[in-house]
């Protein structure tokens, strides 16, 4: 069952319901601004960074969890309506929410009044713009009444939910015609305030939420709008909103229209005050005045959709199949860039109160939005770099607003710093810019520790050398990407954080995993030390990488498939001889990447296996068997349910690993299938039972020992975005940027026939077609055939005209 469509020439995902199994959201804001919106206008919006600078107020665990965020009311006669559905919850004649691009729409009617909501964040301004358009379509003249809302939070959203005793105490506003202030906290320690306001006059506006909604109501029918009021308040202490009214007449077939703004101000320290207790509204007033006509929100939209386009055509696919050409050429880079932009830090199910932008999440995201901004990915590699230690390890996660490292669950994961190596060493691919290697770059945001990002890399490299175990394979210190492995932690009390608890790091429990990731990314080192002329280094770490190499082939292979780890005692984790937790689908993607055993053919056994063992309906689960009760040496993957999260589920995140494994050794048939199963456009179908959005990943999907097997969970922050970019675009299309240069190596089945691609790479346009005419005559680039895959670069070329035949 489905509850909308795709609308690819628009690039929108159409929702023909309020009523989807949960909110299916959208992201507006692209730097600085952020908005998360619902199918029926919920959410919240902050700037930069969602615990510290929340501009509206979200309830977790609310009844419906979507109610509130964006509250538009419409009145006729004694019908109150919400274009958006919510939050007057009244039957409509039509509705329709329209998720794009950095935008979201709503066009419903009732009673023959057809309302549009559209929603976005202009780019490069701190603020939130919302156009209300309502037309007459019925054939007597319509007296209607329109309501805005919004609820403040009081700026930190942790203190905002937890400190009411000071909170309800402190909430102040100013209100100048139709512009209501928020400037609480402004009077101390804030330099910034929020306003909400609209291109006309108004004919009332409240502030004051008890007297809005009225005593015992909800957002769904609030007592003044159901009377045709507004109050005027202006509220002190308590629970402080932000609505107007606005009496509108409209004669049959008349439309009218606003545009209210929702923005963020912030005013240098000795400019706060305009006179004694009010805010200096000079900043504010300019930029309301810079969207207060239809024409400028017209223009504001259109630079958006410009954006896009031009954002979007810098990899662009045709090929006869539908869903991949949208996936790829629409939604994949979509999620990278919110993905890029939030971290996990905030969505529907990251509340963004608790961590912020994490150290490999970050740093995976960069995997798959490098084509896009390579100059944003440039500076946020540093700003990932500067929270790692001196000794190569590093924080877990750093806090958007600060950019310092959180030392609540401070460090440890023996992963991260190898990371860092696979995203720059993917930014130097895509730019050929070797001059990152080259910026001063802190340890731990220390100033004067600066050291050139390369000596980062080095580091990093040499944090997994120095740190390993018993049979020569990396330690995996609190966790790995697996943050449930927790082999160090033997927690037995409720509620202590299996991450950060824990005697030690650990001096025994190893990861073949790392070992998979250090094969890897360690030649990615050696191969930027070769290129920058390194040479000496550049053999060294081959050396080490033969060595990582070599003890998992020995103490890392069991048989069938690699093993996982090893624990605290020494004893295997993912093994045959294991009664659960058997195999894991992690190091049979990072190892079989890595080309680890590929003489002795381990990679085409271990994905085997995984289509043995773990391959469903919807995609490759992540163990099995799953843990049916409490393992004290393994931690939280054993604590939850069995086929959900990191014990038995579907997590997205680790599928293309595999993906990108079976092009590796050359399986296109398994790397296609792999991608497919998980892709959600092609779970669009069985929306009922996947529950989330089509468009986007999910964290997980339930596996086959789940109560609700197939139902997918966490929406739209995941890993597997940047990751799946990187399968379908790079290794299975095989459009791959190499230090070199861009190389074609397709990976495709003969079903999926010839496809072209469209790729903007270093300042030249390349048109490729690949073509399987059973030739095999590989590369031509200008008419003229070039051995092997590279794309010979021609100085100040540019554009190129690559057909590559198979
Ligand atoms: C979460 C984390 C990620 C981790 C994954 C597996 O998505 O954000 O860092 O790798 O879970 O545990
Ligand atoms: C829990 C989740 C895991 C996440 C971790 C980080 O362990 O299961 O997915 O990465 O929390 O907070």
């Amino acid at each position: 069952m489905k509850y909308g469509f795709f609308d690819d020439a628009n690039r929108e995902y159409c929702i023909t319901t309020p009523f989807t199994p949960l909110p299916w959201i959208n992201y507006l804001g692209n730097d600085g601004f952020f908005g998360l919106i619902s199918n029926t206008a919920g959410g919240y919006c902050f700037y930069r960074d969602a615990k510290l600078r929340r501009i509206t107020r979200y309830r977790y665990n609310n009844i419906p969890n979507d109610i509130g965020g964006r509250l538009y009311y419409i009145k006729d006669g004694n019908t109150v309506w919400s274009p958006a559905y919510r939050p007057a919850e009244t039957e409509l004649d039509s509705y329709e929410c329209r998720h794009g691009m950095g935008y979201t729409t709503f066009n419903s009617t009732k009673d023959g009044v057809n309302a549009k909501l559209t929603f976005f964040v202009p780019l490069g301004d701190a603020c939130e713009l919302h156009r209300l358009e309502v037309v007459n379509n019925s054939n007597e003249t319509k007296d209607l009444t329109l309501y805005s809302g919004i609820e403040w939070c009081l700026w930190n959203a942790v203190d905002d939910s937890q400190n009411y005793q000071r909170n309800l105490s402190i909430g102040e506003l100013e209100v100048i015609g139709s512009t209501i202030y928020h400037k609480t906290e402004y009077r101390e320690r804030r330099n910034h305030y929020a306003f909400f306001t609209v291109n006309t006059e108004v004919d009332g506006f409240d502030t004051d939420r008890d007297v809005f909604l009225g005593a015992g109501r909800a957002w769904n029918k609030p007592v003044q709008v159901e009377n045709g009021k507004s109050g005027n308040t202006v509220a002190s202490g308590w629970y402080p909103i932000a609505s107007h009214s606005i009496k509108v007449t409209l004669a049959p077939g008349e439309k009218k229209s606003y545009v209210f703004q929702l923005g963020y101000i912030e005013v240098p320290r000795d400019q706060k005050w305009e006179s004694k207790g009010i805010i200096n509204k000079k900043p504010a007033v300019e930029l309301i005045n810079k969207y207060n006509s239809d024409a400028a929100f017209e223009a504001a939209f259109k630079a958006l959709k410009d954006y896009w386009d031009n954002l979007l055509s810098i990899y662009h696919v045709e090929s006869k199949d539908e869903k991949v050409n949208r996936m790829v050429n629409i939604w994949h880079q979509y999620q990278v860039m919110v993905t890029f932009n939030m971290s996990r830090s905030a969505s529907y199910w990251e509340t963004g109160i608790g961590r912020g932008m994490g150290f490999r999440d970050s740093c995976q995201d960069l995997l798959g939005f490098m084509h896009l901004i390579p100059e944003r990915a440039r500076d946020r590699i540093i700003d990932i770099a500067s929270i790692q230690f001196e000794n190569g390890s590093t924080y877990h996660q750093y806090q958007p607003l600060t950019k310092r490292g959180n030392a609540d669950i401070g460090g440890g994961f023996n992963d991260d710093p190898l990371w860092l190596v696979a995203c720059t060493a993917a930014y130097i691919r895509e730019t050929g810019d070797t001059t990152i290697l080259d910026h001063p770059t802190p340890f731990n945001n220390v100033e004067g520790s600066e050291k050139p990002l390369m000596e980062h890399l080095r580091r990093s490299i040499n944090f997994t050398i120095n740190n390993k175990g018993p049979h020569g394979l990396p330690l995996i210190g609190r966790a790995d990407w697996n943050d449930c492995l927790n082999l160090n932690c033997f927690s037995e009390e409720p509620g202590e954080s299996f991450q950060t608890f824990g005697p030690s790091e650990g001096p025994v429990a190893e990861s073949v995993f790392i070992a998979g990731m250090f094969v890897k990314y360690g030649k990615e080192y050696a191969d930027i030390c070769d290129y920058v002329g390194l040479k000496d280094e550049a053999d060294s770490i081959r050396a080490e990488v033969e060595k990582v190499k070599t003890a998992t082939e020995e103490f890392g292979w069991d048989g069938e498939w690699f093993l996982r780890a090893y624990d605290a005692y020494g004893n295997k984790v993912g093994s045959n001889e294991c009664e659960e937790g058997k195999i894991f689908i992690e190091p049979q993607g990072f190892c079989t990447m890595a080309g680890i055993g590929q003489e002795k053919g381990f990679g085409a056994k271990a994905l085997d296996s995984l289509y043995k063992y773990l391959v469903n309906d919807y995609g490759i689960e992540i163990l099995a068997p799953c843990y049916t009760t409490y393992h004290v040496e393994l931690g939280e993957i054993s604590s939850y349910p069995p086929g959900y999260k990191e014990n038995g589920a579907i997590f997205t995140h680790n599928n293309p690993w595999c993906s990108v494994a079976a092009t590796v050794i050359g399986d296109a048939e398994k790397a296609f299938d792999i991608y497919k199963r998980s892709c959600p456009a092609f779970l669009e179908d069985v929306s009922e039972i996947h529950r989330t959005e089509p468009y986007v990943y999910s964290q997980m999907i339930a596996g086959r020992a789940a109560v609700h097997y197939g139902e997918a969970k966490n929406s739209f922050l995941t890993g597997t975005a940047a990751w799946v970019v990187v399968d379908i675009t790079q290794a299975i299309l095989g459009v791959q940027p190499t230090l070199q240069g861009l190389s074609i190596k397709p990976c495709v089945t003969k079903d999926f026939g010839n496809y072209s691609v469209v790729r903007k790479y270093r300042g030249a346009k390349y048109d490729i077609n690949v073509i399987q005419d059973g030739s095999g005559k590989g590369l031509v680039v200008d008419g003229a055939a070039v051995e092997g895959n590279l794309i010979p670069a021609v100085e100040g070329k540019k554009e190129y005209k690559v057909e590559f035949y198979i």
